[in-house]
């Protein structure tokens, strides 16, 4: 199998999302493994969005989320519920937006290049999998298009996948 990436250029970001919305459905068509198919969205994420240095998932195992399959620096690998901005997320069930991270108590510092960050929960009806985790250079890099975008893509993910 070949995958082109499309370049983004002059895109808005909701025609971004709705690109790499199908660009996903493609990707995952067939697989169901969990591994392989977090692997391929986190680096579709990574090579298809603008200014972001870390894409990738942190897994629920039992109590605490464990790092799964990403592309960046290394990261740190266990988050208990309710630290950091993933833990947080996780433990609300919620998207966490953070302009920077600075600002956010308890935030975890993987990679000091990280200035903001958006964390989205990744959910099978009310069971949490895990979470969804991006970093930027940039302050603010991430907004309320981004969040939708974001829960869209791995709605797909999470529908197209199995979780044992
Ligand atoms: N900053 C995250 C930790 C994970 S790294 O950014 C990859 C947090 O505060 O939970």
């Amino acid at each position: 199998m070949t995958f082109q990436l499309s370049t983004h250029e002059g895109e808005t970001k909701p025609e971004l999302y709705a690109t790499l919305s199908s660009q996903l459905h493609s990707l995952l068509e067939g697989e169901r493994d969990l591994i392989a198919n977090a692997a391929n969205l986190s680096s579709l994420l990574f090579h298809s969005l603008p200014d972001i240095n870390w894409a990738g998932f942190y897994l629920l195992k039992g109590n605490e989320l464990v790092l799964g399959p990403f592309q960046g620096k290394p990261a740190c690998v266990r988050i208990a519920l309710g630290n950091g901005v993933c833990g947080t997320a996780a433990q609300q069930r919620q998207t966490i937006l953070v302009d920077n991270v600075n600002d956010f108590p308890g935030h975890i510092a993987c990679d000091s290049a990280s200035n903001s960050e958006i964390v989205v929960p990744l959910m099978m009806g009310e069971r949490l999998i895990g979470v969804l985790d991006i970093d930027s250079p940039s302050l603010s890099r991430f907004d309320e298009q981004d969040a939708k975008g974001l829960n869209d893509l791995v709605n797909i993910f999470v529908r197209a996948t199995d979780f044992v």
